[in-house]
Order: C-alpha cells, then sequence, then structure tokens
C-alpha cells in the first residue's frame, strides 16, 4: 500500500487514482475544480466512463480512495504526486501547459517530505526537466523530488481496462530509483516496462499517438480512391489486417480522428518539430487529410440533396467516439456548423453526450432516440458508431425520413442491406456497393 496523490481528476486523473486504489493504495485525488469535487464527494463523477463510477463507489466505500481541493491536505502523507491535468492545444498548435506549471508550483509551495512527482499529462518533449525546475525554484527551503514521466496510454469508452491491462508501461527519469519505485506501483499490471531518459518517454507517447492517427489518415485516403475505383475499404482494410506487420486496428475509415487527443497531440508534435527547424511532412499530410475527410459528409449530403437550405438533417451520435460524453473536436460539431451555415437544420441524438452536446452545438435540436432524429429528416449522418445505431429498425426509420438519404460516416451498415430496404446511401470508401457509382 502506497500514498498516491493524483492532480487533475478529469478521464486520466480519475481514472489512475481509482485504478491505483482498487489496487490496494490509498488515493487523494485533488482538483481545483470545487464543483467537480464537491459532487465527486456525493458520488457524482463529472464524466462518462464505463464501469468507472461503482468502481470510484468501491473504493470510497472502502476509504481508499478521497477527494479534495487543498494541496496541502493531498501532499501531506503522498509518497507519489501523479500530475494529470489538461494540456489543450494553444497558440499555434504549441501545447499550453500552464496547468501543469500551476500545478507544479502549487506541489512546491505545499510539498513538505521528498516526492516523487509522476506526469502522466501529454507534454511537449523537455517539459520533465521544466517541471522540476519550477519546483526546485518556488519551494521556500529545499525538500528532495524526483521527476518521473509516466505518460498514459489509455483510450476513453475502454480506460479501465486500458488501464488495468496495458500494453506496456513507459517510465523516463535519469533518477532509476524513483523510476523503480513508480515500476512497482506497476508491477501488478504485469505489463513490460520500460525505463527510459525522461525526454525519450515524453517523446514516445507523441510518437504513439501521432502513429495512431497516422494509420487513420493512411486508411481515409485509400477511402478515397476505393470510392473512386470501386473498391470496399472495410474488405481493404480486413486484408491488410491480416498481416500481423501492419494489423486490423486503427484502420477504421470513417470521419477522421477527433476528440482531445490526436488532434492536439499531432499538431504539437509537429510544432516542436518545427521549432526545431524540422519540415514534418507527413504529420502535415496526415492533418490535412482528416481536416478534408470531415468535410466529406457533408459533401456527400450536399450532393444527395442538391441544396442543405431548409432541409432537415439528422445527426446519429455527437460523441466524438462511443462510449463516452466526451465532445472535444467531435467531428459532430464541425458537421453541424457547416451543415447551418448552408441553411439546413439539424437534429441529433446522442446515448450518453446530450448534456455537454448541448453546449457545444447551439442551435441544434437534441432527440430522445434515434427515430425522433429520423422523423421528417431529409437525411441521415451516423457520425458516432454506438451500438445501439447498429441494430435499429431501419424499415422503421425509413418510413418515417422525408427522404430516404443515409450517409454513414462510421460504415456500420451493410451497403446492398441498406439499398435493398430503400435507402440512397453512402459509406466511407464503399466503392460499388456503398455508392452506386459502379
Ligand atoms: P481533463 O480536462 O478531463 O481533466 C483535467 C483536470 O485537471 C480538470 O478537472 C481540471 O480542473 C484539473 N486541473 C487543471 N489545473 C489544475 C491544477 N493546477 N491543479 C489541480 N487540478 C487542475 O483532461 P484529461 O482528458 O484527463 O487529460 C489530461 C492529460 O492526459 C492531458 O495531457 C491529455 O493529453 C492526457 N491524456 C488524456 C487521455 C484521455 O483519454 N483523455 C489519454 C491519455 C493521455
Ligand atoms: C487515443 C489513443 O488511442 C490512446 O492510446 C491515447 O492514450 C489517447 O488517445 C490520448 O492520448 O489521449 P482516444 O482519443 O480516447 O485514445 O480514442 P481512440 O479510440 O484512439 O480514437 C481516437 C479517434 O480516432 C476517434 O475520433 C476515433 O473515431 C478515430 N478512429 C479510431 C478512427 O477514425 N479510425 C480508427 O480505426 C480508430
Amino acid at each position: 500500500m502506497k500514498n498516491i496523490c493524483v492532480i487533475g481528476v478529469g478521464y486520466v486523473g480519475l481514472v489512475t487514482g481509482t485504478c491505483f486504489a482498487d489496487l490496494g493504495n490509498r488515493v487523494m485525488a485533488l482538483d481545483i475544480n470545487e464543483e467537480r469535487i464537491a459532487n465527486l464527494k456525493q458520488g457524482l463523477l463529472p464524466i462518462y466512463e464505463p464501469g468507472l463510477e461503482e468502481m470510484v463507489k468501491r473504493n470510497v466505500a472502502a476509504g481508499r480512495l478521497s477527494f479534495t481541493t487543498h494541496y496541502a491536505e493531498a501532499l501531506a502523507e503522498a509518497e507519489f504526486a501523479f500530475i494529470a491535468v489538461g494540456t489543450p492545444e494553444g497558440v499555434d498548435g504549441e501545447a499550453d501547459l500552464q496547468y501543469v506549471r500551476a500545478a507544479a508550483e502549487s506541489i512546491a509551495a505545499h510539498m513538505t517530505a521528498p516526492l516523487i512527482i509522476v506526469n502522466k499529462s501529454t507534454v511537449p518533449v523537455g517539459t520533465g526537466d521544466w517541471v522540476a525546475d519550477i519546483v526546485r525554484a518556488k519551494q521556500a527551503a529545499p525538500i528532495a523530488f524526483s521527476v518521473v514521466s509516466c505518460p498514459e496510454f489509455l483510450r476513453e469508452g475502454s480506460a479501465l481496462a486500458d488501464f488495468m491491462n496495458p500494453a506496456r508501461t513507459v517510465l523516463g527519469s535519469l533518477d532509476r530509483d524513483a523510476a523503480n519505485r513508480v515500476a512497482d506501483l506497476h508491477l501488478p499490471l504485469r505489463a513490460p516496462i520500460q525505463v527510459v531518459d525522461l525526454r525519450t518517454a515524453e517523446m514516445i507517447k507523441y510518437a504513439s499517438n501521432a502513429f495512431l492517427a497516422t494509420k487513420i489518415s493512411f486508411i481515409n485516403e485509400i477511402a478515397n480512391v476505393c470510392e473512386a475505383l470501386g473498391a470496399d475499404v472495410k474488405e481493404v482494410a480486413t486484408g491488410m489486417g491480416f498481416d500481423p506487420r501492419i494489423g486490423r486496428q486503427f484502420l477504421d475509415a470513417g470521419l477522421g480522428y477527433g476528440g482531445s487527443c490526436f488532434p492536439k497531440d499531432v499538431k504539437a508534435l509537429a510544432h516542436m518539430a518545427n521549432v526545431q527547424g524540422r519540415h514534418p511532412q507527413l504529420l502535415q499530410a496526415v492533418m490535412d487529410i482528416n481536416r478534408d475527410q470531415r468535410r466529406l459528409v457533408t459533401r456527400k449530403v450536399r450532393d444527395l440533396l442538391g441544396d442543405l437550405d431548409q432541409k432537415t438533417i439528422g445527426l446519429l451520435g455527437l460523441a466524438f467516439k462511443p462510449n463516452t460524453d466526451d465532445m472535444r473536436d467531435a467531428p459532430a460539431i464541425e458537421i453541424a456548423r457547416e451543415l447551418q451555415a448552408g441553411g439546413a437544420l439539424v437534429k441529433g441524438y446522442d446515448p450518453v453526450a446530450m448534456s455537454v452536446a448541448g453546449r457545444h452545438m447551439p442551435g441544434v435540436k437534441l432527440c430522445e432516440d434515434a427515430y425522433e432524429v429520423a422523423a421528417g429528416a431529409d437525411a441521415l449522418i451516423v457520425v458516432t458508431e454506438w451500438n445501439e445505431f447498429k441494430q435499429l429498425d431501419l424499415e422503421r426509420l425509413r418510413q418515417s425520413m422525408r427522404r430516404p438519404i443515409v450517409v454513414d460516416g462510421r460504415n456500420i451498415y451493410h451497403p446492398a442491406q441498406m439499398q435493398r430496404l430503400g435507402f440512397q446511401y453512402r459509406g466511407v470508401g464503399r466503392g460499388y456497393n456503398g455508392n452506386g457509382q459502379h
């Protein structure tokens, strides 16, 4: 049992703190957002993540997990302080480190005993050293500490499973003893542990996200060629994926990547390269393809309807991916804005992201379910591949629509079946069947 403080109780911090508590440690989770902490003390979670609420309650009840807004209280017993605050996109794509700076300053001001500061936020290469400089400069009197980078690789929607069964744990520090102590915390996860220097660990995180984003842009480029030539990108991805050197994961063509991480992390990595006078051409292409990919769905709807003015368009799914309520950089926001700019009335439904979506999508009529979205619509766009959309009563859906147009941004339906049901159906890169052009 170790005493751990987690700073920042968002998607990463809450999962990290709760999972470490579940592994038998005593965790105090701190956030400067008072409302967030007050709610958590009453068992109300700030985010939707499958399985998390039950795990939080279990560990709070067992006395292993508690919440605070006070750094002094959070650090009083802590041997480890995990930083898990946000690093959003700043000016020119550079990561905005204001929250990391504030956390480092607060740690320095309130630590009273030796501490291992573990950085879980995704931060530009060199930030670990910068954090150490801040802590040293802000301490009233010198107290020993080390900074270890421990990048997080979890995905929203499967965060608990990802945290508990990681593919690897990466630790970065020149202080071998500190790295070993952080490694001990992770031993129950039984994953390979790679210990490297701080900067290399920070780069492993960016390179991993950028590589996954590259796979997505690659398959989206192939999808566009498939569409032009009459091939089916889903089958192409499956055929490619059998080769273990390629792998099937992250080869789903669609609306491009969104969310709180890939967009900002690819930009931040490109920014780091540019600042060093390098030319990140591949990263630039990945971003360009992703930007264009989102716009393709609106173009398809426009092509089918001729004109968007006064048309009613329904969005199935609003969150950036299934099993989360995260709307950060969700394609639905941009798609709705474009449709509205063309004069369309936009309706939408999401199984869990409705209250968050309402704040991000002004003018969009939020509906009770997929059937209400479809009723009277001139076209439907599948934006998020929630399971509940995969087995809808499609006959009922078609009958209630003004025009039977479905643009499937996630390729969840079978083109031939949709055509049999009487839909005008467009997938992404579905060639002959999906687009009826060949
Ligand atoms: P988030 O926005 O959900 O949560 C950040 C939390 O930090 C907020 O609750 C905020 O109030 C709090 N905070 C801000 N400043 C603070 C301070 N000075 N002291 C204490 N708390 C403070 O962010 P997130 O999605 O959990 O991401 C956190 C970091 O982890 C980012 O760097 C992100 O890139 C990285 N990451 C995120 C994911 C993911 O799936 N969301 C996965 C891997 C890595
Ligand atoms: C991603 C990474 O997968 C995590 O390893 C990483 O920890 C995290 O970013 C982070 O650094 O924050 P996440 O953004 O939660 O996780 O979700 P993903 O499942 O990776 O999906 C990201 C985006 O790519 C989504 O918009 C998704 O729809 C899209 N995507 C994913 C595709 O378009 N095609 C695919 O084949 C896979």
